[in-house]
C-alpha cells in the first residue's frame, strides 16, 4: 500500500492551546487522526510526523522524495510553521529531493501580518491549501491524490 508523508513544523504540537482564535481546538493528534483516516478512505497509508527542527524535516523531506521516487509514496504534505517565512534549505529539499509536495496553512495567513505573505515553500510546491483550519490536511491530501493520479495517468 503506498504512503503519504505528513509533516508539521516548528510549534504545531502546541495545536488545541496554541492561540485557539487562530488555530483551533484540534489538537496534532486529532490532526494527525484525521489525517490517517483520510488516507485510509483513499487506499494509503499515512505517516505522520511533527518536529521543531528544521534539519530534522529537511531530512524528512529528502526521505519523502526517495520513497516518492520508489514509487512507495505519492508524496507529502507540509505544515512547515514559521519555517515556511523563513527556510531556503525546506524550499531546496523540496526541489533537490523531486518530491511531490502540498504546503498547508491552517490560517490565511495572507491576512495576517506581513511577514507571514512570503512562502519559500509555494514556489517549490504542486498545490496550496491555505487557511480552511485544521480542515485543510484532508483537502491537501486529497489534492494531493489526485495531483499523483494525473501524473500515473500521464507517464
Ligand atoms: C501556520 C502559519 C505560520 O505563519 C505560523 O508560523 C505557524 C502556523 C498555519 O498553519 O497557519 O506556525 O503555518
Amino acid at each position: 500500500m503506498a504512503s503519504v508523508m505528513i509533516l508539521n513544523g516548528p510549534n504545531l504540537n502546541l495545536l488545541g492551546t496554541r492561540e485557539p482564535g487562530i488555530y483551533g481546538a484540534q489538537t496534532l493528534r486529532d490532526v494527525e487522526d484525521l489525517c490517517t483516516r483520510t488516507a485510509a478512505d483513499l487506499g494509503l497509508t499515512a505517516d505522520c510526523r511533527q518536529s521543531n527542527h528544521e534539519g530534522v524535516l529537511v531530512d524528512w523531506l529528502q526521505e519523502a522524495g526517495a520513497q516518492q521516487r520508489d514509487d512507495h509514496s505519492i508524496g507529502a504534505v507540509l505544515n512547515a510553521g514559521a519555517y515556511t517565512h523563513t527556510s531556503v534549505a525546506l524550499h531546496d529539499a523540496v526541489t533537490g529531493s523531486g518530491l511531490r509536495l502540498v504546503e498547508v496553512h491552517i490560517s490565511n495567513v495572507h491576512a495576517r501580518e506581513p511577514f507571514r505573505h512570503h512562502s519559500y515553500l509555494s514556489p517549490a510546491a504542486a498545490g496550496i491549501i491555505v487557511g480552511f483550519g485544521t480542515e485543510g490536511y484532508r483537502l491537501a491530501i486529497q489534492g494531493l491524490h489526485r495531483l499523483a493520479e494525473a501524473g500515473r495517468l500521464e507517464a
